[in-house]
């Protein structure tokens, strides 16, 4: 059994019908990436990972449990920030906690030591990303699913968070399941990406490469977002 395991996996809101049937393994400390077209169900699967739905069908098990309800393990980041405006950034990190020290430290980790008491209507976008996935982390989660939560960041900011995100959870052995549009951005950030096509996975490709820099590498990642393209944009039975 794998550390989280999808099995027959199934969701459908009134009779539109989003995953049918989704069987999918992800072992400890794996880096998976989502991709595909808008409205295929990437961010409905991270939901019922999450807990924060319930599924049609079928179930999820994490950590050698069936999840029912959310899921305490995980810790979500979407595109907004969702941090609280009322509280400061510390403030916000102390929400679930009271453990001074560690919010601290997580705040160095990120780069915020200086913003603790700031709020953050006075952040920059990728500052308050920054802080939200502090926040995300203080609760030490076993699984971290991402939403697109780099997509508002303009490109060398976008580049500098898929490094932090990358280090830390590497650094804590967090699984971590990265919902993107930019494929390009999966083969920096997952060992594995895996498509979503017709209520289901269409293909998972491997990106051993993940780490490597050299030219062979960057050609090998090249092929992968050009085959991924191909399968995102190719014949799609459920747009017929
Ligand atoms: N609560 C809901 N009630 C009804 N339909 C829903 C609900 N949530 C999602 N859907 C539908 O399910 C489909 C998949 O939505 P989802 O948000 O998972 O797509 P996505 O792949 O994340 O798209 P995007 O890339 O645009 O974020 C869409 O057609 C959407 O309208
Ligand atoms: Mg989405």
């Amino acid at each position: 059994m794998s550390f989280l395991d999808i099995s027959n996996l199934s969701q459908t809101y009134g009779d539109k019908e989003v995953l049918k049937n989704v069987n999918l393994g992800i072992s400890k400390g794996e880096f998976i990436a989502l991709v595909g077209m808008s409205g295929g169900g990437k961010s409905t699967l991270l939901r019922l990972i999450a807990g924060l739905e319930k599924p049609t069908g079928g179930s999820i098990t994490f950590n050698g449990q069936q999840l029912s309800g959310l899921n305490q393990q995980a810790r979500v980041m979407f595109q907004d920030d969702r941090l609280l405006p009322w509280k400061t950034v510390l403030g916000n990190l102390l929400l679930t906690t009271d453990d001074l020290d560690k919010a601290k430290r997580l705040l160095a980790r990120v780069g915020l030591e200086d913003y603790a008491d700031a709020y953050p209507a006075t952040l920059s976008g990728g500052q308050r990303q920054r802080a939200a996935l502090a926040r995300a982390l203080i609760s030490s989660p076993k699984l971290l699913l991402l939403d697109e939560p780099l997509g508002a960041l303009d490109a060398l900011t976008r580049s500098k968070m898929q490094e932090l995100i990358l280090q830390v959870c590497k650094e804590e052995g967090i699984t971590t399941v990265l919902v993107t549009h930019d494929v390009r951005e999966a083969t920096i950030m997952a060992n594995k990406i895996w498509v979503i096509k017709n209520h289901g996975i269409a293909a998972e490709m491997v990106n051993d490469f993940r780490d490597q820099y050299d030219d062979q590498a960057q050609l090998a990642k090249d092929k992968i977002v050009h085959d991924t393209l191909e399968i995102i944009l190719g014949e799609d039975d459920a747009a017929a």
